[in-house]
């Protein structure tokens, strides 16, 4: 048996004494008595009778314990052409100067923050400054428009919204204010006061009394060392919300909690990256997302490493080189990203010359997640770092890999197109759709058998009935993950497809369902439906086909760009939604349902077989001729 073997099965046979050895890395308040609680909540709670705080494991511990003169966050903004680095005890004094006009704000213990930042330090300090007064914060990305902002704003009832003046894309800064007054206007539950980032590219008006200068609040505190102990917290007190796209417009709610996250994120610096404490490690993505909460934010500063926080694109910015350099210029040892930003480095600089003009010899490991890892980009990745790629599966859900290659471990085979092998806390089975275990190597639905480990959701935020309904009913005992999926003899995963009406465009989650509320909204729209169809450069991208309304006699131009301007409005840019073919009929089932995987194929001209449902199988040809009459 191998390393890794022997793990799994040491933790199979006992989770619990795996769990409270795992939780040894953590300093503790009270010490959990043990590791899981069958009978809280909805599948059981993690180290329920603990308490901790995850800024004080992230940041004092590391000034108190000799890290503090060590780097601990770097910025690099190839697109502002800025660079800074903080050390621990920098970190410590920014976060705790936040913390305190936070308190100021009247901010405690179990309140919610939203944080709508651009890719800057004070995004990674707000969020551990909440942390640091048991504050739940609940990031947005920046490229969501105001709509989804305020769906958030409302539906975690935010006290305070921390926020910027811009956002800064190529060629374009994007002025966050009137996004996030806008949010504000149309939300019900509106936040008490804003503290705005006032940035150099372009600033904003501030509304007297609501709206508080960062700079100035943070600085006056930070003069005045106003100290701000880290708060006592149970293991289970949530410590963010993270929306995620789910079967509706209406986003899911994800909810970590402090214990068990910080166990289990601790675990995979060593066990899955093969990193110790004091290298570079890089997740080149955004806080905005999981990866960028785990592994931009929380990971790296729980095990003592520098974070590098990158506010660019791996091309354009200035040139497909960026990443070479930024791994050259800060020594990183380690970088994660999603695929879709090795395929555009691909495109750009199909050679990978760029990354000769630098020295990447301190690069050790490429991670890739977010989206399924296309053989051909490891390839090319590996040929050009010279070093092993590894793919990893995971889920905001989770917030840390269910299937991966646990190189501190063991560096396992690598079988192409696999993320490899389930980590320790997850036992994954193949089930068909009536919920049957399915022999190795047949496609079906990937579950979890419960409880999830530590880190993985124990709810979702004040919707635990959506929560047991999306995930839990169907298969009972088991965590629906909603990926289809193969698992081979020798235990190595495949992931295929979703199961719902999730698409991943550059390694973003965005449902099509949600892009469908949206266009039925527009006046001439009788009927739609949004697939994801395949990109070569983003994985997928959503198209949108559109039933007119009779009597509607306007040039189609006019109404698909009144349509792509629509999303773009209410989802925001990220949803890249700029196809809109008008078609005549649907196909769908007799009962009525969309056949959009059989569109799908029609369209990226995959065989399929003709659903023996269909009510009328000559809708495919219409469809297939009004998509090559639009898209050209
Ligand atoms: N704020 C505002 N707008 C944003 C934004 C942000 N934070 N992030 C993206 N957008 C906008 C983009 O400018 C683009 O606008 P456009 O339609 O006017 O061109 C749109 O949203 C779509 O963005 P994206 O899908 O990211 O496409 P892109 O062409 O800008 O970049 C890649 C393509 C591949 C370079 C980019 O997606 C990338 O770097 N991906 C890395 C993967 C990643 O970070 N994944 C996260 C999970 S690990
Ligand atoms: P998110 O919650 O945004 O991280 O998206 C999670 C989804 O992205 C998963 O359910 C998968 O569909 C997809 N995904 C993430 N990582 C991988 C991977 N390594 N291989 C295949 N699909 C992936």
């Amino acid at each position: 048996m191998g390393a890794y073997a022997d793990i799994y099965q040491g933790w199979k046979d006992n989770p619990e004494q795996f769990w409270m050895e795992a939780a040894e890395a953590i300093d503790w308040v009270q010490k959990p008595s043990k590791a899981f609680f069958p009978d809280q909540d909805v599948y059981g709670r993690w180290f329920a009778d603990g308490t901790c705080n995850t800024c004080y494991n992230a940041v004092d511990r590391h000034v108190a314990g000799g890290r503090a003169d060590q780097a601990a966050l770097i910025y690099d903004s190839p697109i502002t052409g800025n660079q800074r680095s903080y050390t621990y005890a920098e970190v410590k004094q920014e976060v705790e100067a936040l913390a305190a006009v936070l308190v100021d704000r009247g901010v405690e213990k179990g309140d919610r923050v939203i944080i709508y930042m651009p890719m800057v330090p004070e995004a990674a300090f707000a969020m551990l400054a909440c942390a640091r007064i048991g504050a739940i914060h609940s990031v947005v990305f920046g490229g969501f428009a105001a709509a989804e902002l305020a769906t958030r704003i409302d539906d975690c009832a935010a006290k305070c919204v921390i926020s910027a003046s811009c956002g800064i894309e190529p060629g374009r800064v994007i002025a966050y204010k009137p996004l996030l007054d806008e949010a504000i206007e149309i939300s019900a539950n509106k936040p008490e006061s804003t503290v705005i980032l006032q940035r150099e590219q372009q600033g904003c008006e501030r509304i007297d009394g609501r709206d508080f200068d960062y700079a100035d609040e943070v600085g006056r505190h930070r003069a005045a060392g106003t100290e701000v102990p880290c708060v006592d917290l149970l293991a289970t007190d949530p410590l963010y919300i993270l929306y995620t796209s789910g079967t509706t417009g209406q986003p899911k709610g994800v909810v970590r909690d402090n214990g068990g996250h910080m166990v289990a994120l601790q675990w995979t610096m060593k066990n899955i990256y093969g990193v110790d404490p004091g290298e570079v490690f890089w997740a080149a993505s955004d806080v905005g997302w999981v990866v960028g909460h785990s592994y931009i934010v929380y990971a790296p500063l729980l095990a003592g490493n520098t974070t590098i926080l990158f506010e660019g694109k791996p091309v354009g910015t200035p040139d497909a080189g960026t990443f070479w350099r930024v791994i050259a210029d800060h020594k990183v040892a380690v970088l994660f990203t999603a695929p879709t930003a090795f395929r555009a480095i691909k495109k750009e600089d199909p050679e990978g010359a760029l990354i000769n003009n630098y020295d990447v010899s301190n690069f050790r490991m490429l991670y890739l997640a977010g989206e399924r890892a296309d053989p051909d980009t490891i390839h090319w990745a590996e040929r050009v770092l010279k070093t092993p790629v590894i793919d990893h599966w995971w889920q905001t859900e989770t917030g840390w890999t269910i299937a991966g290659n646990p190189v501190g471990i063991q560096l396992m085979e690598i079988k192409y197109g696999s993320p490899t092998v389930a980590m320790p806390g997850y036992d994954i089975q193949v089930l068909s759709d009536e919920g049957e275990e399915l022999p190795r190597g047949e496609l079906g639905n990937v579950v979890v058998k419960l409880p999830l480990p530590p880190s993985c959701f124990p709810t979702l935020w004040n919707a635990e009935a959506r929560m047991r309904e999306a995930y839990l009913e169907e298969f009972p005992g088991y965590y629906k993950t909603a990926d289809a999926g193969i698992m081979d003899e020798d235990g190595y995963l495949f992931i295929m497809a979703r199961t719902d009406d999730i698409i991943n465009v550059a390694g973003h989650r965005l449902s099509t369902g949600g892009m469908e509320e949206v266009i039925a909204e527009h006046k001439d729209v009788a009927e739609c439906a949004v697939i994801g169809i395949t990109d070569p450069l983003k994985g997928q991208l959503p198209a949108g086909f559109l039933i007119l309304n009779a009597g509607v006699n306007r040039p189609i131009s006019e109404i698909q760009a009144e349509v792509i301007k629509l999303v773009r409005e209410k989802i925001g840019p990220v949803a890249a939604f700029k196809i809109a073919v008008p078609v005549a009929r649907l196909p769908k089932t007799r009962s009525g349902k969309i056949l959009r995987a059989t569109m799908q194929k029609v369209v990226d001209g995959e065989d399929f077989k003709m659903p023996a449902t269909i009510d009328d199988p000559a809708i495919i040809d219409e469809i297939k001729a009004s998509w090559d009459e639009h898209t050209g």
